[in-house]
């Protein structure tokens, strides 16, 4: 643009003074004199031309590198958020779709995450008619997790309305009979009061969870905070009577404070081979702040008996990145 700019008055001028040669070249010789003072003026207008242009160039240049530098400074809070704390597996995979539009899988994931919390899609589902806050992918994966090491013991840190708790207790259920195993839940509140006060529209049919035998069976109720001496006296007299292996499940309060807190509390519980699962990892980039994965990071520092289990996250979106806890010594 720049180059175009400087090099049309130039053009301009050779054109003009190789006309004005050809005019004037039959004339006599004086006339030639007269000819380049005219051409010398002509170049000295340009010169101040070009001067000016590039004057111009350069304040519309400085113009532009202040507003890019805004936009970068932008940029960089927005990368902060999408690369810098993304911790999703192959986020940098950059995904070509047969409608040929590119897009990277780290937008992919984490624009899931945002309609998942946008649309409050955590109070749609249920498990056996109970309200379950689990997202789908991460449910999969927890069974596996469940079914894999077939816990004797699971500590569910938020019980809610009893939805993650109903879903262990189903797994429980078909490797374990009632009096082998047992899932402890705690929350501060009743578990008939669900916290969203949305999920009864969002999921209507939705019933109590003690209208299930399985949480008659398999779930003991403790209304307290996780860390309360009443909540840790019943995980501890569970494992007293059960063993192991020992799960616990940290999907309460999502703060920094608690979870790290709970990691710090109740990693001494989980048995080698087994797992912590701390939940909603996702939520420190929603909110762009410490939240529960600063947390394991922070938990892990002084605690090198887990390492984060990256092959948990199988497909590959996951609300949990780096909180599923493998204890292996
Ligand atoms: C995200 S919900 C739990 C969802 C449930 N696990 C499910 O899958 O459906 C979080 C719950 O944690 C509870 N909570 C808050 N602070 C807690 C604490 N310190 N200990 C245990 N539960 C807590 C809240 O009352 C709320 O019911």
């Amino acid at each position: 643009m720049m180059k175009l700019l400087l090099l049309g008055p130039l053009l301009f001028v050779s054109v003009w003074v190789h006309t004005a040669i050809a005019m004037e070249s039959h004339e006599p010789h004086h006339h030639v004199s007269t000819l380049m003072m005219k051409v010398q003026r002509q170049l000295e207008a340009v010169q101040t031309l070009q001067e000016s242009i590039k004057k111009k160039l350069e304040e519309v240049h400085a113009v532009q590198s202040n507003s890019h530098t805004t936009q970068q400074a932008a940029c960089v809070g927005n990368t902060y958020s999408l690369d810098t704390q993304s911790s999703f597996v192959m986020k940098d995979e950059i995904v070509t779709m047969n409608n040929g539009h590119s897009i990277r899988m780290d937008d992919i994931l984490y624009g899931y995450d945002w309609v998942f919390e946008s649309r409050r899609l955590f109070s749609v589902g249920s498990w056996l008619g109970v309200q379950s806050q689990q997202d789908p992918a991460d449910l999969v994966v927890i069974q596996q997790l469940l079914w894999d090491i077939k816990p004797k013991v699971i500590y569910d840190i938020g019980t809610n309305v009893g939805g993650s708790a109903i879903i262990f207790a189903h797994i429980m259920s078909q490797y374990a009979k009632p009096g082998e195993a047992i899932i402890v839940s705690v929350d501060p509140k009743h578990y008939s009061i669900n916290w969203d006060d949305a999920a009864k529209q969002l999921c209507p049919k939705c019933t109590a969870v003690d209208e299930n035998p399985l949480w008659n069976d398999y779930v003991q109720f403790v209304q307290a905070r996780s860390v309360e001496p009443q909540a840790i006296a019943a995980l501890e007299a569970a494992i007293a009577k059960y063993g192991g292996p020992v799960i616990i499940s940290v999907d309460g309060w999502h703060d920094y404070p608690e979870v790290y807190e709970e990691c710090v509390t109740f990693a001494k519980y989980v048995t080698v081979g087994s797992y912590m699962i701390v939940q909603d990892t996702k939520l420190d980039r929603i909110f762009n702040k410490p939240g529960p994965r600063q947390a394991v990071y922070d938990c892990l520092v002084n605690n090198t008996n887990f390492v984060i289990d990256k092959s948990r996250e199988v497909f590959l979106y996951s609300q949990h990145t780096d909180g599923f806890l493998l204890r292996v010594r």
